[in-house]
This record gives C-alpha cells, structure tokens and sequence, in this order.
C-alpha cells in the first residue's frame, strides 16, 4: 500500500510558514519589505508582548486594488516577478510571494489596503480561505497579525523571552530604518514611541539609529567593475566585542555576509583589539545579476558572483576610510607604572592643525623599549599595554613612506661605484621599457645593453643594500604593473618591492639603539599601523586582555 501522500495545503503552508517566520522579527522584516517595495515613504511599525500579541506595519505606498488584496495571501502570489530571468534581476526586497501567506498560516491576520481608488479589508486565521470586504481607508496598506504561532505552540515555546523578541524585532526595523534612510519610520512598543526616524541623509540616520555621534563615522567610498562599496566605519573606540553593530546591506537588502565582514576585520585588525569587532554600516551596490538573493529561506543571505573582488573593494573601502582625515590619534596618555591597569587606549577624531604638516604625527603611545622576541617582534610598555611590533612589517613600512617621501626630492637614488651587469629572462627584458622611469624615479636607475642584459647603475638609498639582481628580478616580476606602469599608484608599487627587499627580516639581531630607531621612526609614520601589504605593523595587548589571561578579572 502506499505509504506517500501528498500534504493537504494547510498543513503544507504550515511547514513552509517555519521556514519563512521564524519569530515575531521575522514578521516585522516581512511587511516593512512589503512596504518598501510599495514605496512607502513613511512606515509604522507597531508591537505589542515583543510581537506575539500584535504586529502593525502601516504604510503610505501605492497599496492593492481589491483583485490583489484577495490574492495577496495566496502562496506563490506576487506582483513583483513573472519570469525565471526576473529571479536573477530582481530590484524588490521580495520575489517569492511566500512571506504574507507564511504569516497568515500561523496568525490572525488582517489586511486594510487602498490603491487611493478602492479600499478593500482582508482577514484570514490560520490559513484559513481569506474573506474581503470593501471598506474605506487612505492610500496604502495596513497589515495586522495578532496571535502569532497560536496555532504552533512548539514553536512558541521554543522562542525566548518577550523583551528578547521584542529587542529583535527593533533590530529588524533598525536595519531596514539604516538601508532606506529616505524613508521616514516610527515605532511603537506597548504603546510607548521607541524610535523616531524622519526621513534624512545617510550619515545622520546612522549616527541616530546607532546613538553615536555623527563625525565618529567615517565614510566609506570606492567602486571597482561595475560594483560599489559606500557607507560609514566607526573610528576604533566604538568597537564592541560581539558583532551586533556590524550591518550589511547588498542593493540595500540587509543581509549577513560572511565574506564582507572579513574584509571589514581584516582592514581594522590592527587599530582593534582583539577579540573587538569595528561598528559597520557596509553598502555594496552591484548591477542585478552580480548577485543571487535567492540562497536562504529568509533571504537573509545572498552569493555574490565574484566574492573576491567585493571583499577586496570593501577591504579598501574600509583602509582608505581609516588613513582619511580626520586624523586618528591615540590620545597620549600620563605613563603609569609597570603592571597598573589603565583604561584602554581612547582614540580621538580630530581635524589636522596647521602645525601637523612640519611636525610628524605622533601615532603611538609613550613607550619604553623592552626588547627583542624571538628575534622578530620588539616589545615596548606602553601605558595602553604591551605594544609588540613584527621587526619586519613596521621597517618596511618606514622605509616605503621614507622611499616615497624622498624621490619627491629627487634623493632617492645611490649612484654604484661599478655598474652591475644582469642578465634578464625574455620576458623580464620585454618588462623593462615599460616600468623603467618608474624604478628611477625610486632610485633604481637601469640601462639596457644587448639582448637581455641589462646595466643596474644606482640602487634606491636605503640603509641596508639589496642585491641589484634581486631587486630588479622583484620589481619585474610584480603581477601588478598591468598598464599601470606609471603614476602614483605604480610609484608605490615599485617603492613597496624596494622596501620589502631592504627591510629586515624576521631572525634578524637587532640592537637596541636599532630598535629605538624603528620603534621611533615607526611613530613617525603616516600609517604606522599597517605595512604595505595589510599585514599589521603593530599589535597593542591592552591591560584587560593580560588581566584577563592571570584570572586578574
Ligand atoms: N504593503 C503592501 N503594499 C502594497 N502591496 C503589497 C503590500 N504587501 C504585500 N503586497 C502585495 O502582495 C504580494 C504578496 O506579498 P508577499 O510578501 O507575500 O510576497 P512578495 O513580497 O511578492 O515576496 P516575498 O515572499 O519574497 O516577500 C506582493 O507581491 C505585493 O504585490
Ligand atoms: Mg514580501
């Protein structure tokens, strides 16, 4: 006999309902899409016992004639595509006419809607075949669920508290409130107004959804094939040690992504402390059909085509807004004695004064040199902790800003005593003509002889020598030239393979009046925090993390 049926309709709405309404938030999320797609320009959001009582979105969109009201909470019921090419371009936050059924399957809902002609009321209890009536009402839509998951008791109890509920659903609201800052919101819990957003410009609405102060978030900006990142970067001092303060959205979808987050971290790694995570709020913007929404059952997850190249665009993005003015500066602090806890180092925003421009920034604490670690990193005390410094990264970093700043004045290079002869691969040779003023303006002057020999005149006046061959081979042979072979951006190419080739290792002895120097001219820096390939110059270990290793809190 056999044994597979096929589910009646309502239990199959049901199931997928779980899929879709997870919690009372997911409801929120929901109906403010619905809205948005609308084109609402101002949103209500009401909620009673963190949404399990009632949920209310009210908008002032364009609303259902009373064909659509009837067929709104129908499954697979959308107006917003008709194709499977629309799946891949699609502009809407929804697409799959799934979340007004899902909701209605486990809710008493009802659904007050007026195209600005006809007003139509709409109820259904659990799935239950809709009754519509006509009635009068503005233009726009009003959708209200009570007794949420009344019918699903599992799943009630499976959910936490009401203020928890209630708190994630705000959440809800706050990142949609961040993605359309167009767009005025209001919401109401338990009959108190708890956020109050008039419709404003992006940076203002960050600065007051998160309660931050405005100028602590930096903007974001950089665009690459076809894609663009925007958006704002807490300065340091906002970070916290869970992620909740991080927001992404793609073409204004809040979404969760893994890979934009890690670009995010890894471009603040060395200006947080670890364990600490920067506040985001991340825009990426790309042509429809860069990006497949359709990954996850609450949408909450998109595949981008090339993840890549958003993560380097983001990591970019997120570098330049750090090493933008305004300045970030440590705030010197009083030195306090060895093994007394002090607070965590406070970063403060500041314009840059007239007297920067002669007077190098000083970009690190107060520090007292402790020595060498394993022959790589140096140890310092500082007030804001024990600052290790990897011996390599930091020297390349102040040799490449030393570099640049110098064949501004033409003293970058080294005449040699006796020219070197180097033979070049084919291919290196073919290299040469396109790069060689670059490499003489970094003080590596290179005339060709025969075939592929070459003659290395002078090298880049850096304290330690490189060998000519291999510096030359290194500067060949950097994947990145692609046309770029001359401007600023090749200039720090080629200063970053010299400074990489002249600094010291990792193994390297060093003295102390050599470390001083580093750490010095460290401080002295632009950036000291990064050297030119990301990798972090310096890490701070604050008080609370040694405190936290002894057990000490
Ligand atoms: N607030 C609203 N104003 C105007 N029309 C609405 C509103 N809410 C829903 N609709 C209409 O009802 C349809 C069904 O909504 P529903 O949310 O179930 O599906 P969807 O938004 O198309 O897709 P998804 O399931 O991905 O959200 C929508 O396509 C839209 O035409
Ligand atoms: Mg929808």
């Amino acid at each position: 006999m056999p044994r597979i049926r096929v589910l009646e309709s309502w239990l199959a709405d049901r199931i997928a309902a779980g899929e879709v309404v997870e919690r009372p938030a997911s409801v929120v999320k929901e109906l403010v899409e619905n809205a948005l797609d609308a084109k609402a320009r101002r949103i209500t959001v009401e909620l009673e016992e963190g949404g399990f009582k009632l949920v209310r979105v009210a908008d002032d969109g364009e609303g259902m004639d009373p064909e659509d009201a009837r067929l709104c909470l129908r499954r697979f019921a959308t107006s917003k595509i008709t194709s499977p090419e629309d799946l891949r371009h699609v502009s809407t936050l929804g697409f799959r006419g799934e979340a007004l059924p899902s909701i209605a399957a486990v809710s008493h809902i009802e659904i007050l809607t007026s195209d600005g002609e006809q007003a139509t009321r709409v109820r259904a209890q659990g799935g239950s075949e809709p009754v519509a009536e006509p009635a009068a009402a503005p233009r726009g839509t009003v959708v209200t669920v009570r007794h949420l998951f009344y019918n699903t008791p599992a799943r009630r109890r499976f959910l936490r508290s009401v203020a928890r509920e209630a708190a994630l659903c705000l959440d809800a609201v706050e990142r949609h409130a961040l993605a359309r800052p167009d767009v005025a919101f209001r919401t109401v819990r338990d009959g108190r107004e708890v956020l109050v957003l008039p419709a404003e410009e992006p940076r203002e609405r960050a600065a007051r959804v998160l309660g931050v102060d405005p100028e602590t978030l930096l903007p974001l900006e950089a665009s690459a094939q076809g894609l663009r990142v925007w958006g704002f970067v807490g300065v340091p001092h906002l970070a916290l040690r869970n992620r909740s303060r991080q927001y992404v959205f793609a073409n204004r979808r809040p979404i969760y992504s893994p890979v934009i987050i890690r670009a995010v971290e890894e471009a603040a790694r060395t200006l947080i402390f670890t364990g600490h995570h920067p506040l985001c709020i991340v825009f990426l913007e790309l042509p429809a059909g860069a990006m497949d929404p359709n990954v996850h059952p609450r949408k909450l997850e998109v595949r981008f085509a090339d993840d890549r190249g958003v993560f380097l665009l983001v990591q970019r993005a997120v570098q330049a807004a750090y090493r933008s003015r305004p300045l970030l500066r440590p705030v010197p602090a009083a030195p306090a004695p060895l093994g007394e806890a002090t607070a965590l180092p406070r970063l403060e925003v500041r314009e840059p004064e007239p007297g920067d421009l002669r007077e190098p920034p000083r970009r690190l604490p107060p520090w007292r040199l402790l020595g060498q670690l394993l022959r790589t990193y140096v140890l310092a005390d500082s007030p804001q902790g024990l600052l290790v410094v990897d011996q390599h990264a930091a020297h390349e970093r102040v040799l490449y800003e030393h570099l640049l700043r110098s064949c501004t004045h033409h003293r970058a290079a080294q005449l040699l005593a006796v020219p070197v002869r180097v033979e070049l691969t084919a291919s290196e040779a073919a290299m040469l003509p396109g790069i060689a003023d670059i490499l003489r303006e970094v003080g590596l002057e290179v005339e060709p002889l025969k075939g592929n020999t070459v003659l290395v005149r002078s090298l880049p006046a850096m304290p330690r020598r490189a060998s000519p061959e291999a510096l030359l081979r290194a500067c060949l042979q950097e994947q990145v030239w692609d046309g770029a072979s001359t401007g600023r951006q090749a200039l720090e190419r080629a200063a970053s393979v010299v400074a990489c080739h002249s600094a010291i290792r990792a193994g390297d002895a060093l003295s102390e009046e050599e470390m001083r120097t580093l750490l010095e001219s460290l401080a002295a820096c632009e950036d000291p925090y990064t050297c030119f390939h990301g990798r972090p110059t310096l890490v701070m270990v604050p008080p609370r993390e040694l405190e936290h290793w002894f057990l000490r809190r």
